[in-house]
């Protein structure tokens, strides 16, 4: 049963998780204490907005010395400017407190090197392929190494949401999101999705499991792998069997197309002259409709190739693991 004071204690900034799930990430504080601050500035006003109501109506109420109402200013610049400054200044608050809980589920620390999984959502359940290559019903990843999640939809938009990361994110049929996170506290917590999807909606579950040590984790990879074909694994296939190869070398040497070979995370310049950084997005634009951004120095000649999700998934895979360095 939720009580009073532990809901209150849980909105206080900076104090335990109350009436709120345990707190099993690195982002979990700062989303619980945008909350806090949000909870506690409604509060407040609510206090002042409310008491001053009841303050008025008991004060101007009608009496026999008082029979209709008392004149009043209709206009007051200063209070006009008074009233519309502070609702500017707590949402300009609000606004950089959140962006920078935001910017932490978003952007890794430079220098990171997170564990990778790709998440595939369809109606009604999750997959989950793991960076080495096990695919599996479960998310698994390891105490206090960053996670980087990139998930796709093979139908409508479904969420991922796991209440003790304080984590949410939409999978987008036709794109990918991301979301990055560390998580903190062993464990296995549950996996929702919070986006209505249908008739099995409120059914699309899983697990993510947070392993306590490496070899916890490394026991777990090893255990019946080896069946089904791996994302990397698929992405060369495909990347054969299309004919991708013909134009696009792997090793870096020239062809009809750029090579793929170290381009990804790079920022490639095209023939327009703008920028684009070689990441999911356009990997799957660049596959599907090839003409819309064209690498400066080729010209525009690649038909459309129309891979599923799995195979783009594939294709991404490949890419990053010719990447150049570590
Ligand atoms: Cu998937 Cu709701």
């Amino acid at each position: 049963m939720i009580r009073l004071p532990d809901l209150l204690a849980g909105s206080l900034i900076a104090a335990g998780p109350g009436y709120m799930p345990e707190r099993a990430s690195s982002v979990a504080e700062g989303v619980d204490q945008v909350f806090a601050l949000l909870f506690w500035m409604s509060a407040f006003f609510l206090v002042v907005i409310i008491g001053l109501t009841v303050l008025f109506v008991i004060r101007y109420r009608a009496r026999a010395s008082r029979p209709g109402p008392e004149a009043s200013p209709d206009h007051s610049t200063k209070l006009e400017i008074f009233w519309t400054a502070i609702p500017l200044l707590l949402v300009f608050v609000i606004f950089a407190a959140s962006t920078k809980v935001y910017l932490a589920m978003t952007e890794l620390e430079p220098g990171a090197n997170p564990q990778r999984v790709q998440v595939t959502a369809r109606k009604w359940s999750w997959w989950f392929d793991h960076a080495g290559g096990k695919g599996s019903k479960e998310l698994h990843v390891l105490v206090g190494r960053p996670v980087e999640l990139v998930l796709a939809s093979t139908d409508v938009v479904h969420s991922l949401y796991v209440p003790q990361f304080r984590l949410k994110q939409d999978a987008v049929p036709g794109r990918f999101t991301r979301m990055v996170f560390t998580p903190t506290v062993p464990g296995t917590y549950p996996i929702l999705c919070t986006e209505y999807c249908g008739t099995n909606h409120s059914t699309m579950s899983a697990v993510a499991v947070v392993h306590p040590d490496q070899a916890s984790f490394d026991a777990w990879a090893a255990e019946g792998k080896g069946g089904e074909e791996s994302l990397l694994q698929v992405g060369v296939r495909v990347f054969e069997e299309k004919g991708c190869s013909a134009c696009h070398s792997v090793d870096g040497s020239p062809g009809v197309g750029p090579s793929i070979k170290g381009i990804w995370g790079k920022d490639e310049k095209l023939t327009d002259g703008k920028i684009a950084k070689v990441d999911e997005n356009y990997i799957r634009e660049s596959i599907v409709t090839p003409g819309a951004k064209i690498v400066a120095g080729f010209d525009d000649m690649m038909p459309p190739v129309p891979l599923d999700d799995r195979e783009i998934q594939g294709i991404v895979a490949y890419i990053q693991s010719l990447k150049e360095g570590p």
